[in-house]
């Protein structure tokens, strides 16, 4: 499926399955580009479904079926003659069993991180798609944003020279301003930023649970699965100082927690290093449980050069940091044209249409429908998803065995060693879809 071009779609009709904070924005950003039909939304709470519905309103183009109040509905979705695209934002649990299904059903998908929880389920939508002919597109919108695709464009062109090393992180404090969370959202529990499923699943799991944001830029900048691939890796984690007591704080104000006290939450930090064919390290990073300030994509380092992202910022000697100026110019130079002509459909939407925002809308989304709606093969593919959804229960393994190395398993079967670069920066292709 690498380099695999589906025939064209003028139109892409798009269902939803998901309606909830990330859903409920994709709707909206989806309902702004050329070329898209909203035919479904699906939740399991009408109300989600219904709050969508009038979220797009102003888009005459748009008037979907809802489907909710049942645990099953997506498969009805699914089932559709008139869907060409399913879209997955429920809890990871139903990733790629809602993926497998879409895809068996003839539909192309694009779901949320991670496409798969186990190395069985990645194999699983990797065969399913390579059989059924059908795109599975895990979307990581941070490959796409500002300063990951301008340095991209930078490595592509050899400006760091010979990749060496990136990190990459999911560092992103739950835990902390616990007041201004609580009043927020009192009603839904929903002190930890994210709904409970997503604090249940860091109940007797130690590893690193999140980290396509940090892993996917760094990934791309050293062409794993087509031109380099991961060999093996180790893990290991901190104990956990911070949630087992965040619970009995939580617990003493709301007995919605009560069931939380005294389980066994993953350590505040976990560290993943892992070692690629040509040499290569990658370092990732996931703690989401400690007070410090966020982190994804954080560095790139070659043999001429590093980008370092927090503060963005270039060196090429051990002299310092080039200046502002430079920077910025070094900025502008390497900016890439997928990001340029993004920006211009952002720009003249704007101007044509008075009262929409079209700022929603990311670089990630317009081109995954601009590849489809022109027969193009999709920025990522079911590889990319497959690979960098299993470092997740790969860490889990090697923390649970005190850091023993771990093969990554190579979803190309081999074809890393001659596939062609994916992710078409340069836009040689299409680009030609507008904002609705
Ligand atoms: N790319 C990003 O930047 C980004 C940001 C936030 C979340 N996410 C991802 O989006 C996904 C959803 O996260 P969220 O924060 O929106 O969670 P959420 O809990 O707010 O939303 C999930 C929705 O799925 C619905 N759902 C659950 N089971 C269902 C079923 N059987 N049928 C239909 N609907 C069902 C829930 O009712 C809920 O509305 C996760 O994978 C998360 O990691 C990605």
């Amino acid at each position: 499926m690498h380099g695999y071009a589906a025939p064209k779609l003028e139109t892409v009709r798009l269902g939803l399955i998901g309606i909830g904070s990330r859903g409920s924005g994709t709707v909206r950003r989806m309902a702004g580009i050329e070329g898209v039909e909203i035919k479904v939304l699906c939740d399991l709470f009408p109300d989600r479904v219904s709050a969508a519905l009038e979220s797009i309103r102003g888009f005459p183009q748009h008037s979907p079926d809802s489907y909710s109040g049942s645990e099953d509905e997506w498969k009805r979705v699914c089932e559709r003659e008139d869907i060409d695209l399913i879209y997955i934002a429920t809890p990871w649990r139903l990733h790629s069993i809602i993926a497998v299904h879409a895809m068996e059903r003839e539909k192309h998908v694009y779901t949320e991180l991670p496409v798969a929880n186990t190395i069985e389920e990645c194999w699983q939508v990797v065969e399913t798609s390579e059989r059924t002919r059908r795109h599975c597109f895990m979307g990581c919108s941070s490959c796409h944003d500002g300063m990951s695709a301008v340095v991209l464009n930078m490595v592509r062109r050899g400006f760091l020279g010979e990749i060496i090393h990136g990190e990459g992180n999911y560092i992103h404090d739950r835990v902390s301003k616990t007041e201004a969370r609580w009043v927020r959202d009192k009603e839904n529990h929903n002190w930890f930023g994210f709904r409970p499923w997503r604090l249940k699943e860091n109940i007797n799991r130690n590893g690193t649970l999140y980290p396509e944001h940090g892993l996917g830029p760094v990934a791309q900048m050293m062409d794993l699965n087509y031109g380099d691939q991961m060999d093996y890796m180790v893990s290991i984690s901190s104990d956990d100082f911070t949630l087992a007591d965040k619970m009995k704080e939580l617990a003493a104000m709301d007995d919605f927690y009560q069931p939380y006290v005294g389980l066994n939450f993953r350590g505040n930090m976990n560290i993943t290093v892992i070692r690629t064919h040509k040499g290569r390290t990658i370092m990732l990073q996931h703690d989401i449980s400690s007070p410090r300030p966020g982190s994804r994509f954080q560095l790139i380092s070659g043999d001429k050069g590093i980008y370092h992202a927090n503060p963005p910022r270039i060196a090429t000697s051990d002299e310092g940091w080039i200046p502002g100026e430079e920077f910025k110019a070094l900025v502008e130079k390497y900016t890439p044209e997928m990001t340029k002509k993004f920006d211009e459909k952002v720009r003249h939407a704007s101007q044509v249409s008075s009262g929409r925002s079209y700022e929603v809308v990311t670089a990630s989304d317009w081109r995954l429908i601009d590849c489809l709606r022109n027969g193009l093969p999709l920025e990522m593919d079911v590889y990319d998803a497959a690979l960098w959804s299993a470092i997740t229960p790969l860490s889990e393994w090697s923390v649970s065995h005190e850091g023993t190395s771990v093969k990554v398993p190579d979803f190309t079967a081999g074809a890393w060693k001659t596939n062609k670069r994916g992710m078409d920066i340069s836009v040689r292709n299409g680009g030609t879809t507008a904002l609705a």
